[in-house]
């Protein structure tokens, strides 16, 4: 079965969108498994901070799970940050795994703002809740270069655009 890596700033949606999948999909009888990046932060990588090389190891050990998984017939779908082109390129060349943009700008993620990481990323240098590595804010996010599919939650809900996402991943299903 197919392996699908996500990639998109913190709060783009990116766990949201992967649930209403496997919703969907297991209404269809597919097994479904979403590797989470906040999930296994607090697990198999709870070793691992936010440089550049931890974020690339993290990916490789997503990677590696979910290709345990996809392997046994199960659509599988790693949910995470995922910021740097090289880690995604790996996963591709790897295990062939199909690149899905989460799109959102970070105005729109500062107002959402659900887990209160953007405003702390925004206070003044020397604020001692300042966070200094925040993906898209002060740390890198690399724009993905050849994405197989994305979309723009900035423009509209996550429901709206489920039946297209829907869609390409049957395709490759
Ligand atoms: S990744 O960059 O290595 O792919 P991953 O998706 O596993 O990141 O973890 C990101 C999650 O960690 C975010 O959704 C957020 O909840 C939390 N987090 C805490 N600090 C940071 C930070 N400095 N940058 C990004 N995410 C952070």
């Amino acid at each position: 079965m197919p392996l699908f890596q996500m990639t998109g700033l913190s709060g783009a949606g990116k766990s949201s969108l992967a649930n209403l999948l496997k919703d969907r999909l297991l209404t269809m009888d597919f097994k479904v498994e979403i590797i989470d990046g906040d999930e296994f932060r607090k697990t198999l990588c709870a070793d691992l901070g936010f440089s550049k090389d931890d974020r690339i190891e993290n990916i490789k050990r997503l990677g590696f799970v979910a290709n345990l998984l996809a392997r046994n017939e199960i659509i599988t779908i790693i949910a995470a940050i995922n910021p740097y082109n090289t880690a995604r390129n790996e996963l591709k060349l790897l295990y062939n795994a199909k690149l899905i943009y989460v799109k959102c700008d970070v105005e729109t993620l500062r107002k959402r703002d659900t887990k209160g990481l953007y405003e702390r990323a925004f206070l003044p240098e020397n604020h001692p809740d300042k966070i200094h590595n925040l993906t898209g804010v002060n740390d890198t996010f690399e724009i993905p270069e050849n994405p197989d599919f994305l979309i723009d939650t900035s423009e509209e809900n996550l429901e709206d655009f489920l039946e297209k996402v829907l869609g390409f991943v049957l395709a490759k299903s």
